[in-house]
């Protein structure tokens, strides 16, 4: 194995074959990115198909990407010129464009839209995920591919709860296994999941189901499993979605919290809302009981006269 001539000196986050023999000078994780995309799913022929690569760093899957004949945009927080994009797409000579930004700034005005979008390994490293998946879905074609991968909470969750409750070894996989199947995340700012202090949000097996479902996205096959994108050595989160033709825009949901429009209440609101004041503890005068109690008020002088 050697590293390129054209990468000597530099150093980045994946080792991967650029050429027979000849790899990156990653330092951290050397992958195989053709069997990490098998394993995943994405299919080994995208001619004609417009693929987004969402974390693409150094470029090892956005190359393989374009290897199976998609046309490729990389979007990334990263300089391009230090992580060895650049340099690897000139050796290539790839026609991968390469978008330096946030996923929270996503707009299909400066990258299109895409029929398949990975987003591996990213997830987690995010404090938004949600955010982010409202932005990616407007950015696939309706019933386009969307590729996720990345960490999860419940082999570290039941080991947990398994030992606080005292019970045998050979009971923590069904401790697990009930907690993989509840909506459940797992905020870590104390480093107990991963030692590093950029991943944040590890969601269940279940949890990530949901959250996408509720970001425009349907057909979601899910599995927690070893892979070659983390060298087997922990279970990931890994699968697949499809765009939601019914929901195109999950940003413009208006179900995340009401808006109490007082010109449209009915008499029964005001009745209600009358209730809730008169069974409300508390200050009545000031704060939002004494809030609500003024526009209940005001709304039963209107309607009733
Ligand atoms: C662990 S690496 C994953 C790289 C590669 N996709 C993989 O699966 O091995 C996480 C990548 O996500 C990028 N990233 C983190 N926050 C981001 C954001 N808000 N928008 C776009 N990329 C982000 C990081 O810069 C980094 O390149």
């Amino acid at each position: 194995m050697r590293i390129h001539p054209a990468l000597a000196g530099r150093s980045c986050y994946h080792r991967y074959e650029i050429a027979p023999g000849v790899f990156t000078p990653g330092t951290h994780l050397e992958i195989d990115p053709g069997k990490c995309l098998d394993e995943l799913g994405v299919p080994r022929e995208l001619s004609g198909w417009r693929v987004l690569d969402i974390g693409a760093w150094d470029g090892p899957y956005s190359f393989e990407l374009e290897r199976r004949g998609a046309q490729v945009t990389a979007l990334d927080v990263q300089d391009p010129d230090i992580s060895v994009f650049n340099e690897v797409k000139r050796i290539l000579n790839s026609s991968a464009r390469y978008v330096r930004g946030s996923v929270y700034d996503a707009r299909i005005e400066e990258l299109g839209t895409f029929e398949l979008v990975l987003f591996a390994g990213v997830y987690y490293h995010l404090k938004s995920p949600m955010l982010a998946l409202q932005h990616i879905r407007p950015l696939l074609n309706d019933n386009g591919w969307l590729f996720i991968e990345g960490a999860a909470a419940s082999d570290y969750l039941g080991q947990r709860l398994a030992a606080t409750l005292g019970l045998p070894k050979s009971r923590a996989a069904e401790v697990t296994a009930a907690i993989d199947a509840l909506p459940l995340s797992y905020f870590d700012t104390e480093e107990r999941i991963y030692p590093h202090w950029s991943n944040w949000f590890f969601p269940t097996t279940h949890c990530l189901e949901v959250m996408l479902r509720d970001s425009g996205f349907r057909d979601v096959k899910l599995s927690l499993q070893t892979n070659a994108m983390y060298k087997y050595k922990g279970r990931r989160l890994m699968g697949q979605a499809k765009a939601d033709p019914a929901m195109p825009d999950p940003a413009e949901q208006r179900h995340e919290c009401p808006i109490w429009q007082a010109e449209t209440l009915s008499v029964e609101d005001v009745l209600k809302a009358r209730l809730l004041v008169n069974d409300a503890a508390g200050d009545a005068h000031s704060g939002p009981i004494g809030a609500l109690r003024r526009v209940a008020g005001k709304m039963k002088r209107r309607l009733l006269g």
